[in-house]
């Protein structure tokens, strides 16, 4: 048989798609001063995670509709689509009739989904576009069954093709009983949908376009569908500080379970924190209450103590994080050990196999291979050649007040303890710099550095004093 149909129309599963993203509310119940879809989520805000997933539909148009602070949510949306503003809230079919100019000329199906759904999988927008396909439905409702239905649209099933929403607000007490709800993710022909958005009104206990009236609309024709969600709580919508901690639980331990799965060991895994954005090597080891934001990668065999802060940081295979480090923007060579109680600041390169040990802040210096400052320094805008070893207490005096200057070590270099390296210096190669020196200039390579600060004794001054 042809794969067109007889009426020489197109199969349903070649369809263009469009996604309408909606994301203009304010999430009065989060009383934040920031817009609900822009807090974050495991290091994003909550309408990323939605585009991200919608964007693996490979729809030919994106369009979000923004209102409430629409410029901050029109940045984080950026290339990903379309921005629309619906300058007023009016309802869920008002937000969808803004996004009509952005559709016009476009003939398919059109996806709608609201940017407060985090936890929403590609997979599963996947199985409502094939059901809305399959039954060729001029709308079709993604719905779940939940242990409280109060707030949401209640599923009133009639006939086959046949149903209704009910929202909350105007459901009678045995309407309010039933526990299959709106998740507010739908599937549309497109012109259906462009066409029948005019004909909703307001008149309802909100007063709102109710986006939900259509599902009644197409069912007068005998075609809605709709698609039962095997994980409800994927669909879970965040609109208080509750749910989304709620959320944030749910997608931390989907996170961790996703990287156990590639081979990470998680010795508390509760206590964890990663943002989605982490990547990890196999074999990794993750102590209790360690934090992984941001764009941070780790190698593989690493192994991070516990209680370590590292955010958009680059660690080598083999490394040791050892406990309490906080290190951002840095990175970290293979075979390194850093800490406990090590604070690595942007721009902080460790070579292979160097060691930075307890209370030792680096910043913005690159620390050569083999290199030590196992104790108690100040290593900032430095360049320290391999095989150097920084006694404790070795402080880089950067800042003269007005600007900042560089210290320049060579390879193999001594410094011997509670050195003060006044920038702009450099000391050269095989240098030794005795302990409790001050180097205000250079030193050329070889040599050993001293200051005259030459001991004295009083022999029996203690009793008589
Ligand atoms: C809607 C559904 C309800 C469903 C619930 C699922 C309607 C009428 N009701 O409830 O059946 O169970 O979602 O969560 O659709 N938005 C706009 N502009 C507006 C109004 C809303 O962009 O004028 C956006 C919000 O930012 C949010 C989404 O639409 O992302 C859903 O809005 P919300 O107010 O949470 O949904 P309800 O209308 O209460």
């Amino acid at each position: 048989m042809s794969r067109m149909s007889r009426k020489g129309k197109k199969p349903a599963t070649d369809r263009p798609l469009a996604v309408v993203v909606l994301a203009a509310g304010v999430g009065k119940r989060m009383r934040s001063a920031t817009a609900k879809v822009l807090h974050p989520l495991a290091g994003r805000p909550l309408l990323a995670h939605v585009l991200g997933q919608t964007a693996r539909l490979d729809p030919v148009r994106s369009v979000v509709v923004v209102g409430h602070q629409a410029e901050a949510v029109a940045a984080v949306v950026g290339e990903r689509a379309v921005c629309v503003t619906q300058r007023e809230q009016l309802g869920t079919g008002h937000a969808v009739a803004a996004a009509r100019r952005a559709l016009r000329g476009f003939s398919g199906d059109v996806m709608v989904v609201s940017g407060d759904v985090p936890l929403l999988r590609a997979a599963t927008l996947k199985k409502l576009l094939r059901r809305h396909r399959s039954s060729k439905a001029l709308a079709t409702v993604l719905t779940m069954v939940v242990d409280d239905p109060s707030g949401y649209g209640r599923i009133l099933r009639q006939e086959e093709g046949c149903f209704r929403i009910v929202e909350h607000a105007d459901a009678g007490r045995e309407e309010r009983e039933i526990d299959e709800v709106n998740s507010g993710i739908y599937c549309f022909d497109a012109r259906f949908l462009l066409r029948t958005l005019s004909a909703l009104d307001q008149d309802n206990a909100q007063a709102e376009y109710y986006l939900t009236d259509l599902i009644e609309k197409a069912s007068a024709k005998g075609t809605a569908a709709a698609l039962v969600a095997e994980d409800e709580s994927e669909l879970m919508g965040v609109d208080s500080r509750l749910g989304l901690a709620r959320a944030e639980a749910l997608m931390q331990e989907r996170l961790i379970l996703g990287w156990m799965e590639r081979g990470v060991t998680f010795l508390d895994p509760a206590s964890v924190y990663l943002s989605v954005d982490v990547r990890m090597g196999r074999d990794c080891v993750i102590g209790p209450g360690v934090r992984l934001e941001g764009a941070t990668r780790l190698g593989r065999e690493c192994v991070v103590d516990g209680s370590a802060f590292l955010k958009d940081t680059v660690v080598g295979d083999s490394s040791h994080v050892r406990w309490g480090v906080v290190a951002d923007g840095a990175r970290i060579g293979k075979t390194v050990q850093v800490g406990p109680y090590s604070h690595l600041r942007p721009e902080a390169e460790l070579g292979a196999e160097s060691h930075i040990g307890n209370f030792v802040e680096v910043k913005k210096s690159k620390i050569g291979r083999g290199s030590k400052a196992n104790h108690l320094s100040y290593i900032g805008d430095a360049t320290v050649g391999r095989d150097v070893n920084i006694g404790a207490g070795t402080i880089t005096c950067n800042y003269d007040g007005f600007a900042k200057h560089r210290t320049e070590v060579g390879d193999r270099v001594q410094i011997g303890s509670d050195t003060q390296l006044v920038a702009p210096v450099k000391v050269g190669a095989d240098c030794y710099v005795a302990a409790g020196s001050t180097v205000t200039s250079d030193v050329a390579p070889g040599s050993l550095v001293f200051n005259d600060k030459r001991q004295q004794v009083r022999s029996g001054w203690v009793e008589g004093f």
